[in-house]
């Protein structure tokens, strides 16, 4: 059998003990981490997972060092993963008769699934990267194990057998895009064969082992639509976005991790004409775009010898020059933010892109410091002059303390009082109590506001009328009958 170990010289490979240091270069062929120990076998909810018995690992444990003394992992490696599962198959069968292990079908079966796990795959890791649900996986250390479905966060019975496999699991992520991360290059960023982004930061600089985060790649990025059903819009509000975008103002999105910024600038793009080019620039490549005319544009980080890195700002830059019609960039963080809003600023209306901070207001002045920090010596007025030339609209989003999801702020820069950018709320989100079961009640509301200042715009792409009502459709009144106000910021 073609994963085997064979007896002809050369062919054979000395195997580090399971605990020994991973050994760089492509992972499959490196030494698999042993078994791991409270693992749940399949993709199940976390509070549904079986618990095995003391024994089943200790079956594990003896078929496992049975099947990595047979096997060949070199030649495993070069197989396709259905094949290599199928050798592995058929090894542990022979093992698990050879051995005179009692096992039902079904205990094989799962048994079997652990191995191939911890062999070919990222062991304990495997179910939880075959669920939907899961947002993030965050592994502090070998014993520690959270997730976030539903916006909350919990602790899985995830474990593994000791931080030398998590870090070979590691190990086996990052080599996969040709990294490597060890006690010399202890932090690195990767990402997964489906598109998941992944971040390692290993010992000495993790105390408590290596911990492992992964955001998990979404298949089916949500839209306008679902945000609405879940309650992170209300009907107006996705009419006023949809108006936003088709009209060409140029959007911010701004939020905190996990706020749901990339999904709403990837909602936000379904807006866009189908004839439209767009150029798009992300640190790792998550947005969806339906449109046929995209070209996708990625950063690099340096190589192992601190070469070659190509930034946000190099890939603005450059696209300047590709005859963009608009420029989407997945988050901005750093001196970029300069090119971004210049390209804005002349003729590349309907830009967007994603930064990360709490409220419209922060964002701006979250917008002047990477400018400032970006070495560009000008006074603080014109860069506010700049920004308020550049962006027309601030969309806020945020993740309640429920783990709900919400646009908070529709908000518009209008203009500047003295040294001051003035801004102007269209929608606002209000908590207005907690139920029972702890979940945030609240509203979105209009703030009177009838005639934004991309009303032009809307009248332009004649879509006034359908702002006109949406505006007036989402507001409030208070006890007086009076529209209730707060659009200044
Ligand atoms: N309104 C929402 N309701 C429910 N889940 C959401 C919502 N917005 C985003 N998510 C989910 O939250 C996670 C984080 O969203 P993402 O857009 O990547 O956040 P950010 O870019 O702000 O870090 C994703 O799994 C996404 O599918
Ligand atoms: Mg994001």
């Amino acid at each position: 059998m073609f994963g085997r170990r064979t007896n002809e010289p050369g062919a054979q490979r000395k195997l580090p003990a399971p605990s020994a240091a991973p050994a760089p270069g492509p992972a499959p062929a490196s030494a698999p981490p042993p078994p791991s120990a409270a693992v749940p076998s399949r993709a199940e909810p976390v509070e549904q997972q079986r618990h095995h018995s003391e024994e089943y690992y200790d079956v594990k444990t003896t078929v496992f060092n049975a099947l990595i003394d047979t096997i060949d992992l070199t030649q495993l490696a070069k197989l396709d993963s259905a094949a290599a599962r199928e050798e592995i198959r058929d090894i542990v069968s022979e093992i698990i008769q050879v051995k005179n292990v009692v096992m039902s079908i079904a205990e094989q079966e799962e048994l079997l699934e652990d191995i191939c796990n911890d062999v070919l795959g990222y062991g304990p890791l495997e179910p939880l990267l075959a669920r939907d649900d899961i947002a993030d996986i965050m592994v502090n250390g070998a014993t520690t194990t959270f997730i976030e479905v539903n916006g909350k966060t919990q602790k899985t019975g995830v474990r593994f057998a000791d931080n030398q496999q998590l870090m070979n699991i590691c190990q086996r992520i990052v080599s996969q895009v040709g990294r490597r991360v060890d006690e010399s290059s202890p932090i690195c960023d990767a990402r997964l064969p489906d598109g998941s982004r992944v971040n390692v930061i290993a010992p000495p600089l993790a105390i408590d082992g290596p911990a492992l985060t992964i955001r998990k790649f979404k298949k089916d990025r949500l839209t306008l639509e679902q945000l609405q059903k879940f309650g992170a819009i209300t009907p107006q509000a996705k009419t006023i976005l949809e108006i936003i975008g088709r009209v060409r103002c140029n959007v911010l999105i701004s939020g905190g991790t996990g706020s749901g910024k990339t999904t709403l600038l990837n909602c936000l793009t379904g807006t866009i004409d189908h004839d439209e080019r767009i150029i798009t620039c992300e640190d790792s490549a998550e947005l969806q775009l339906q449109q046929p005319h995209v070209v996708r544009l990625e950063t690099r980080p340096p190589n192992l010898e601190g070469e070659g890195e190509i930034t946000m700002r190099d890939l603005v830059k450059n696209c300047l020059r590709m005859r963009p019609e608009r420029i989407i960039v997945g988050e901005v963080r750093g001196p970029e933010a300069f090119d971004l809003l210049q390209a804005m600023n002349t003729g590349h209306d309907g830009s967007m892109g994603t930064l990360h901070s709490n409220s419209p207001r922060e964002a701006l002045s979250r917008l002047e410091s990477m400018i400032m920090m970006g070495g560009f010596t000008l006074p603080i007025k014109t860069i506010r002059e700049m920004i308020v030339g550049s962006i027309d609209v601030i969309i806020q989003a945020a993740r309640l303390r429920d783990g709900s999801r919400k646009v908070t702020h529709i908000t518009e820069v209008t203009g500047m009082e003295e040294d001051i950018i003035t801004l102007q709320n269209l929608i606002v989100y209000e908590i207005t109590g907690e139920d029972a079961n702890g979940k945030l009640t609240g509203r979105h509301r209009s703030t009177g506001i009838a005639r934004p200042a991309f009303w032009d715009r809307a009248q332009y792409y004649k879509e006034e009328n359908r702002l006109a009502a949406a505006l007036a459709a989402a507001e409030v009144l208070d006890t007086n009958g009076n529209p209730m106000g707060e659009g200044r910021d």
